[in-house]
């Protein structure tokens, strides 16, 4: 993973080169109409982020949205078009409306994005949401969960408005008033958790409660990396104070694809009866006993392999450079977090899938089926 990381040059300016993904503009400018767009988006697709599996995995018949392959395609006059599934199909349905600056790409003329529009059921009847997240006419199955989608909707668009001025920019305004701009991206995740109920990922476990927060620490992991700056040199805009963003406080982001993938790698074992339910194909109920050891699992070995990589990242240093280099300067301290590896071994997993690429040189365990349960937690 460590060699993988280094060889795709992966590092969270990665984000701004996913086809689909809006990209705020360089260098930063609060003031900017497409800064504050870039955070609504962000943050709807943070808030409807869960459940995009499908049992008509593999059929055209799953839910799938049509879109431009990629924001490049959307500026030549015949540009290329795909079917999106999974999560990309929800980026696919929020970029149809105007989220770019340049009025020529929109499809349709729907600021679906603006909180204050998705909050008003007057402005925007539950009919107009099943209208944007519609499937492409080849589908028969539509959205997943889609009545807890409007409701998440609602509720967190009048959070927003009543609170933060009606964008997710006034919620980052505050959490820069109340942290004195030297907030973490830790302290970010816990006023989210504070501030959206639909965030509380948690469960009630053998009398103690299992955290798990993982659409909240998403949500932050992609606000830093979709503004991390150009330059080092730079501090980044959202966590500026002298400690940045203490982005290793975070742990990985516990779904149902990252553990599948360390179980390929040989990283999780699983027992001959997970093997067996998960090739049933079963629903496992949230916070049964295999869903809560799956995601907990799969976060305590990310942080293994996180200290794993960060003692191999250290040893090097030691030996390349012995002590200060003889230039009185300290050394910067190595090492890396656990939301890099999460999305490292996410988007390899999905090329893993889609039969783009292959593990080599280890021994791996046959692919398990994911698990399937129906949450809108992830
Ligand atoms: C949505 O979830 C996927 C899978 O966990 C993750 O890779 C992606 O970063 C998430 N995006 C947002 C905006 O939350």
């Amino acid at each position: 993973i460590r060699r993988k990381l280094e060889e795709d040059s992966y590092t969270p300016r990665t984000w701004r080169t996913h086809p689909l993904h809006i990209c705020a503009p360089e260098p930063y400018d609060p003031s900017h109409p497409l800064t504050k767009t870039v955070l609504d988006w962000i943050f709807v697709i943070s808030c409807l982020n869960f459940s995009f599996w499908s049992s008509y995995e593999g059929t055209k018949e799953r839910y799938g949205v049509e879109w431009f392959a990629s924001w490049r395609e959307t500026e030549k006059a015949e540009g290329r078009r795909q079917v999106f599934t999974g999560y990309w199909s929800l980026v696919a349905s929020l970029d149809r409306g105007p989220v770019d600056d340049n009025t020529a790409l929109w499809e349709e003329d729907i600021p679906f994005v603006n909180p204050e529009f998705y909050s008003s059921e007057t402005m925007c009847p539950d009919s107009l949401i099943e209208h944007v997240f519609r499937p492409t006419q080849r589908s028969t199955e539509s959205m997943p969960l889609i009545h807890d989608r409007i409701r998440i909707l609602r509720e967190v668009g009048f959070i927003l408005c009543n609170n933060f001025g009606g964008s997710f920019k006034g919620f980052i305004n505050e959490f820069h008033r109340r942290y004195h701009g030297q907030g973490s991206a830790l302290d970010l995740v816990k006023m989210v958790i504070e501030t959206f109920p639909s965030f509380r990922d948690q469960v009630w476990y053998q009398g103690r409660t299992v955290y798990f927060w993982k659409r909240a620490q998403i949500l932050v992991a992609e606000l830093w990396a979709a503004f991390y700056p150009a330059s080092p040199s730079t501090p980044h805009p959202f966590f500026p104070g002298p400690s940045g963003p203490r982005i290793q406080e975070l742990t990985m982001f516990a779904d149902y694809r990252v553990p599948q993938i360390l179980h390929h790698l040989r990283i999780l074992d699983y027992p001959s009866s997970l093997m067996q339910l998960l090739q049933s194909g079963a629903d496992l109920m949230p916070g049964c006993r295999e869903e809560v050891s799956l995601r907990a699992a799969s976060i305590i070995a990310v942080e293994r392999v996180r200290k794993e990589i960060t003692r191999i990242l250290e040893e090097e240093d030691d030996s390349t450079e012995n002590g200060d280099g003889g230039d009185g300067q300290r050394r910067k301290p190595v090492g890396v977090s656990s939301v890099l590896i999460d999305f490292y071994l996410w988007d390899f997993a999905k090329r893993i899938e889609n039969g783009e690429e292959k593990v080599e040189e280890i021994e791996t365990a046959e692919l398990a089926p994911i698990h399937h349960t129906r949450s809108i937690w992830y």
